[in-house]
């Protein structure tokens, strides 16, 4: 199936603007670029919405009346496919790792409450007790009569991946538009879905720059290996014949953990609050941001794309949390 012939449900509001960062590009002495996912549409926007057009239009084409994903508390992708429920008239079951914390919801936890998602917690400290649960809990939907559709953590599916191949597109009128050939994109990369369908977008296109990850949880290796059976995957869905997808990554930006705030990461917020009025999220974004300046600051040829992913619900939890 053709990209253009996949079904698609309308959730976020597109094209995002792509918008040079006037004062961050002083300061660095590099012109640097924003690709603002962050203002997807839905909820408080973020990458996830574009996966999402694609999952939710294929759970309808299934009857599919719950969906059910999960991942940590404070997942974006979780709250994103709750609110996504909501608005093509499904209900969402989220299932997270660990416990129950109790207390008021703070962060994504909130927009969780106010779609109204069902939450069952796995009560295993292991992120991936998830994988399991998941397909535990669309069995009991289905004994209570229920159609439920299940979308693994991080919406990380070949399905999923050509959201980012839709949006390499997008990004290639908006380069030629503002006559623009940028040598790089960085990119936060958890679940690889995302990178997956930009390595996949920029090889079909033959796009010049390099699709750069930025790993905020797995080794980069995990990642790169990930990026690469997702990418075939999702050109084989495409029926793009592009050879091998690349998966470029690099760790040294974890900090303390998945889900923690990093120095580097807080100071790379800081900048850009500081020079662009924007927000990035402790999780994701400060942390690619932080290999971004590192990357400019050790010289590159070329304007440089940030590829921001949103996120901003987790910055409001104090200690950001996974
Ligand atoms: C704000 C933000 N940035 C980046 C990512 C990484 O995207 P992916 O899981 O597709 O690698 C996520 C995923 O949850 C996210 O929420």
């Amino acid at each position: 199936m053709r990209l253009a012939g996949l079904p698609r449900r309308a959730l976020g509001v597109w094209p995002t603007p792509l918008q040079r960062a006037e004062r961050l590009s002083e300061e660095l002495g590099a012109s640097i670029w924003i690709k603002r996912d962050d203002l997807s549409g839905l909820g408080l926007g973020g990458n996830k919405v574009r996966k999402l057009e694609y999952l939710v239009a294929d759970a309808l084409e299934r009857g599919a009346d719950v969906l059910v994903t999960g991942g940590g508390r404070q997942s974006n992708h979780a709250a994103l496919t709750s609110l996504a429920a909501r608005k093509a008239g499904l209900d969402a079951h989220l299932v997270f790792y660990g416990d129950d914390p109790g207390g008021p919801p703070e962060g994504n936890g909130v927009l969780n409450d106010l779609s109204d998602a069902a939450i069952t917690y796995t009560k295993d400290d292991e992120r991936s007790s998830v994988d399991a649960a998941l397909e535990e809990v669309a069995a009991r939907l289905r004994d209570e009569g229920r159609n439920p559709y299940v979308i693994p953590r991080g919406g990380a599916t070949p399905l999923g991946c050509a959201g980012y191949v839709r949006a390499s597109l997008e990004l290639a009128g908006q380069l030629t538009t503002a006559e623009l050939t940028p040598s790089l994109i960085v990119v936060a990369t958890g679940s690889c879905g995302t990178q997956a369908g930009l390595a996949v977008g920029r090889r079909w296109l033959q796009a010049p720059y390099r699709v750069l990850g930025v790993t905020v949880s797995r080794p980069a290796a995990e990642c790169a290996e990930r990026i690469r059976s997702l990418g075939a995957a999702c050109a084989e869905l495409l029926d793009l014949a592009i050879g091998a997808v690349e998966g470029e990554v690099i760790d040294g930006y974890l900090g303390p953990g998945y889900g923690l705030e990093s120095p580097e990461g807080r100071a790379a917020a800081e900048l850009v609050a500081r020079t662009e009025g924007l927000v990035l999220d402790p999780v994701f974004t400060a942390k690619a941001m932080a290999a971004l300046l590192d990357i400019v600051r050790a010289g590159t040829g070329g304007p440089v794309v940030f590829w921001h992913c949103g996120g901003a619900p987790t910055a409001f939890v104090p200690r950001a949390g996974a």
